[in-house]
């Protein structure tokens, strides 16, 4: 029986990230995947596919509708099976990358389905059926998680897709429902808004993204709206019915009142994602998972000796950086380290146009605890970079306490909002003041001055860039 100081149960980001940190700090490691590529489900079906197809169809739009303005003409016309041969290349590379890094550290890729059975064992049944046992000293399950279904709509990836039937539609919709206004939904839904289809996106919250400052999701979805995206908020889909040109989707108002029916030709389920331990063999360990599947950890431990957990498979923030700052925090205190991470700094990012990017408290939820803080917030429509980019939408926020000027919380709508959000993250882990940005030189012309008009706005000193 092989024998290891770490088998690791999955290989997405905290996976993949955890056996590399294990092997960098000498411990002998096993990383057991089922599917025949590493890279968990940001490579291989979120985070990186819905990327490549962000960025060509932002490009297909930009070509269509922007390039003249800045003397460029051209038509554009769409290469659907080139722009999915590209985003396919691109994941492929991707995923080789990882195989790459699981052999540079000496991780050893045990091919199959991973299964605890019982103390210090991982049984692991391959393709043909065989099954190798595994010995371990540790076990981390990093499992991930899959999408929630819904009651009365049966994804059958032909006509009612999830995200990942979305990434690989064979044409583009004439007219597409999504199920959800959260990140899945309106970032895939404005891959085929560009593309040409009509969008209308059912929510049965009175508002998009919660979990987003609601002054920034109102500004976003004003956004959204101005761009044709249609939004019935505030509505519930009680079933969807496909035939096999279209579907017939039944929406009512969450408040009462009558149904209606919304033609589609295609829909997508987007209503979040649940824990994946399917077949994980948790109950030879003991392991009880909470209501919603999730497992319940102490700093990554798990309630069965030398069982840990990391990812999407617990609490916290579904996101692939979250996920590799809890692998490496895992591994670090199996190797008798101490790991740490800071989950009020994992940064959210949509990466739509206009992007929303974010870290920290919200304005909702610094009232809500009570915390009296100051508001300094800055326009792109001021910013000259944005300016002459014709990209003026938007702005940028920063949330400081009122007594100690502690960046409590900061939020951008706007161009590139992702890369500009890194800055804050550092300097909140330095616990800085809006004032040490507002003081700290930022190269013109750039975006990045934006962020830094706003933290000088918290003192009222902002001036135009
Ligand atoms: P996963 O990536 O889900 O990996 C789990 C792995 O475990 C899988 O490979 C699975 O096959 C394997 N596995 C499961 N059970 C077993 C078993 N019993 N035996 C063997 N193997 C098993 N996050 C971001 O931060 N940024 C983004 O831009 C972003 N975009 C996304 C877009 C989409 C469409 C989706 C769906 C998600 C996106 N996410 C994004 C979320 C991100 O993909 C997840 O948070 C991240 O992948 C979680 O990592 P993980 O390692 O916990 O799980
Ligand atoms: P989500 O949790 O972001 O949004 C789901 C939305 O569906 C919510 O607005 C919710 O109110 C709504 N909803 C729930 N039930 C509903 C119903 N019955 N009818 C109508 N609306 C309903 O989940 P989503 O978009 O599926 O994404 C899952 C996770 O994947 C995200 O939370 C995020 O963690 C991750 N992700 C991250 C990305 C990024 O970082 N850029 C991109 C895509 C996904």
């Amino acid at each position: 029986m092989a024998q290891y100081d770490v088998v690791i149960i999955g290989g997405g980001p905290g996976g993949y990230n955890a056996a590399i940190r294990a092997g960098q700090l000498g411990l002998k490691t096993a990383l057991v995947e089922k599917n025949p590529t590493l890279g968990g489900t940001c490579l291989n079906v979120g985070c990186m596919p819905s990327k490549a197809l962000l960025h060509a169809s932002e490009m297909f739009e930009a070509a269509g509708k922007d390039f003249a303005h800045l003397g460029i003409e051209v038509t554009p016309r769409l290469n659907l099976p080139q722009m999915m041969g590209q985003k396919a290349e691109s994941v492929l590379a991707l995923t080789k990358g990882i195989e790459f890094l699981m052999k540079k550290n000496k991780i050893d890729w045990i091919k199959g389905y991973g299964k605890l059975a019982g103390p210090g064992k991982v049984e692991v049944t391959g393709e043909d059926g065989a099954v190798t046992v595994l010995e371990a000293k540790n076990t981390v399950i990093a499992t991930g998680s899959e999408p929630s279904g819904l009651p009365g709509v049966t994804v059958d990836q032909k006509r009612i897709v999830d995200s990942t039937g979305a990434l690989s539609l064979p044409e583009v919709p004439k007219h597409l429902v999504v199920i959800g206004a959260g990140i899945i939904g309106l970032e895939l839904g404005s891959v085929w808004r560009r593309l040409g289809a009509q969008v209308t996106v059912v929510e049965f919250l009175d508002r998009i993204t919660p979990g987003m400052d609601t002054d920034t999701a109102k500004t976003f979805q004003r956004g959204l709206t101005k761009q044709g995206m249609t939004f019935k908020l505030g509505s519930k889909v009680t079933g969807a019915k496909a035939s096999a040109t279209g579907v017939e989707v039944t929406v009512e108002p969450v408040a009462g009142g009558a149904a209606e029916t919304v033609s589609a030709d295609y829909v997508l389920l987007a209503i979040g994602r649940r824990a994946f331990t399917e077949g994980l063999g948790l109950e030879s360990v003991g392991i009880v998972p909470d209501k919603r599947g999730v497992i319940d950890t102490d700093h990554f431990r798990t309630t069965a000796p030398g069982v840990w957990a990391i990812g999407d498979v617990i609490h916290g923030p579904m996101l692939a950086h979250k996920a590799e700052e809890d692998a490496v925090a895992c591994i670090e205190f199996i190797a008798g380290k101490v790991g740490h991470v800071d989950y009020n700094l994992v940064p959210s990012v949509v990466y739509t146009a206009p992007e929303v990017a974010w870290v920290g408290q919200t304005e909702e939820q610094l009232k809500a605890a009570g915390v009296a803080y100051k508001v300094g917030k800055f326009p792109f429509s001021a910013n000259s970079r944005a300016k002459i980019n014709h990209e003026t939408e938007g702005f940028a926020k920063v949330l400081a306490d009122a007594k100690t000027d502690e960046i409590l919380g900061v939020h951008i709508i706007g161009p590139q909002a992702g890369e500009l959000i890194g800055e804050y993250c550092v300097a909140m882990a330095f616990r800085a003041a809006s004032e040490d940005i507002a003081r700290t030189c930022h190269p013109h012309p750039t975006r990045s001055e934006a962020g830094r008009q706003a933290a000088m706005g918290v003192e009222g000193w902002t001036m135009q860039s």
